[in-house]
């Protein structure tokens, strides 16, 4: 057989046409799945909450259907009493997530699930029964942040270090903690075992 005459499916152009269209499929999917992803992780959204749910309580539910815990956006319950508007939350979650970055929290925690697994995830940190009564829980949470290696918290047996955290960027922090314990996480952590906050 000379070579004019090779199996369509052998031929040269064939596989150039071919890996052009493959390669154009590839990228339009790509660009369908960021804005599809976009709309799914930003703030405001359905599973991602608007920064001033921190004026209010975060909930959680057993969904039956979905077979785990999901979060509800309570009544309000402003953080450190007092109510925010969605500007002054944003700033505030800001600032938290810039403090946990700055002091690289993820070298020992893991948050959403990305980070290290010396020290407990952070997701849902904020119902952490451990920081008592909801009149108590931010202001123990504050103090716990400025001066962790005092208060041993839960029954690790690991102290976390004193980072030097100032109260603002602690008050900030916990912003930014009550945020994320907002967010739908298709029920990650899967151990997470939903706080009594009506009492
Ligand atoms: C060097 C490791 C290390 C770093 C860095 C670190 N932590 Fe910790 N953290 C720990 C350990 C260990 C514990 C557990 C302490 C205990 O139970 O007494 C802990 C506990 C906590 C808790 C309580 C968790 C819960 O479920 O109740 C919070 C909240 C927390 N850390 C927040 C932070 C934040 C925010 C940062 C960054 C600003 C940070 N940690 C940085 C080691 C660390």
């Amino acid at each position: 057989m000379s070579q004019t005459e090779a199996l369509w499916w052998a031929s040269e152009s064939f596989w150039r046409k071919t890996a052009i269209w493959v390669t154009a499929g590839s990228f339009v999917a790509l660009i369908f799945l960021t804005f599809d992803t976009m709309s799914q992780i930003t703030a405001g959204t359905k599973r991602v909450p608007a920064y001033s749910v921190i004026n209010h309580r975060v909930d959680y539910v057993f969904d039956e259907k979905r077979n785990f815990q999901v979060p509800v956006i309570g009544p309000e319950e402003p953080l450190f009493g007092q109510m925010l508007t969605e500007e002054q939350a944003a700033a505030m979650v800001s600032k938290g997530k810039l403090t946990v970055q700055a002091k690289n929290c993820m070298n020992c925690h893991t948050l959403l699930g990305n980070g290290a697994y010396y020290a407990p995830d952070l997701t849902k940190a904020w119902l952490d029964p451990a920081w008592g009564s909801k009149e108590v829980r931010e202001q123990s949470m504050v103090e716990f942040l400025m001066n962790p290696q005092e208060r041993l918290h839960n029954v690790l047996g690991r102290r976390m270090p004193n980072l030097k955290i100032t109260e603002e960027e602690a008050r900030a922090t916990v912003a930014f903690l009550k945020w994320m314990s907002s967010i739908d996480t298709n029920g990650f952590p899967y151990n997470f075992k939903p706080l009594d906050q009506e009492n």
